[in-house]
């Protein structure tokens, strides 16, 4: 390579990158001023919103999750799930690693693998958050989703809340039919 175009390759390089990478980090906001450390503790899967083919297959069956959300060690958080799928309770765990943008984190799925983000949108903390996750490469690839976590089963707000989520999805480009309310089963997310 002829001296002097390295510079400019290497610009070239940087510029391409940062084109593809800001995207990821500008184009969505996170609830201003989180505060992590209000958002550990016990949630409850009440809503989801996804175009992906198996989310519109499987919708219909799909019951309410419980998360709970630890702190983690280097500001990182523990996100376990846990859910009652056939016969039994199917428990997994996943490490929401800090990007250093509060509010947005990066984690890597327990089998499937791939990179995935998770930005918490908006919360209040103690009634609900509204988040998205997408995957960045890996098979789950160009999936994303929208979810609404309530701190109760069956919050007194629910229609409220409901409505809320299903604007919020709208404004992420998801239709109604994109849209799942989930119940309760009880069975694996009754705490005793
Ligand atoms: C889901 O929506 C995204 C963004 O609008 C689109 O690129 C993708 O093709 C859609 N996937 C399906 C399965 O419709
Ligand atoms: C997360 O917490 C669960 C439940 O306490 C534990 O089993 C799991 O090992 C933890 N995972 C990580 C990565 O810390």
């Amino acid at each position: 390579m002829a001296a002097g175009n390295g510079p400019w390759m290497a610009l070239a390089l940087l510029t391409l990158l940062a084109g593809l990478q800001t995207p990821a980090l500008s184009e969505v906001s996170v609830q201003p001023n989180f505060k992590q450390d209000q958002f550990l503790g016990r949630w409850f899967t009440k809503g989801l919103a996804s175009n992906a083919t198996w989310f519109q297959e499987k919708k219909a069956k799909l019951s309410m999750c419980k998360s709970v959300v630890t702190a983690a060690e280097d500001g990182a958080l523990n996100l376990t799930v846990t859910y009652f799928r056939d016969t039994q309770c199917i428990t997994w765990s996943l490490l929401l690693e800090p990007t250093g943008t509060p509010g947005h984190y990066r984690y890597n799925k327990p089998k499937w693998g791939g990179n995935h983000e998770l930005l918490v949108r908006e919360t209040d903390y103690d009634q609900y958050a509204m988040f998205i996750t997408r995957s960045t490469n890996g098979p789950d690839e160009g999936l994303f989703m929208a979810m609404l976590y309530t701190r109760s089963q069956d919050p007194v707000a629910k229609k409220e809340l409901n409505e809320k989520f299903r604007s919020f999805a709208h404004s992420q480009g998801f239709t109604d039919e994109d849209i799942v309310f989930l119940h309760k089963i009880g069975k694996c997310i009754d705490d005793q």
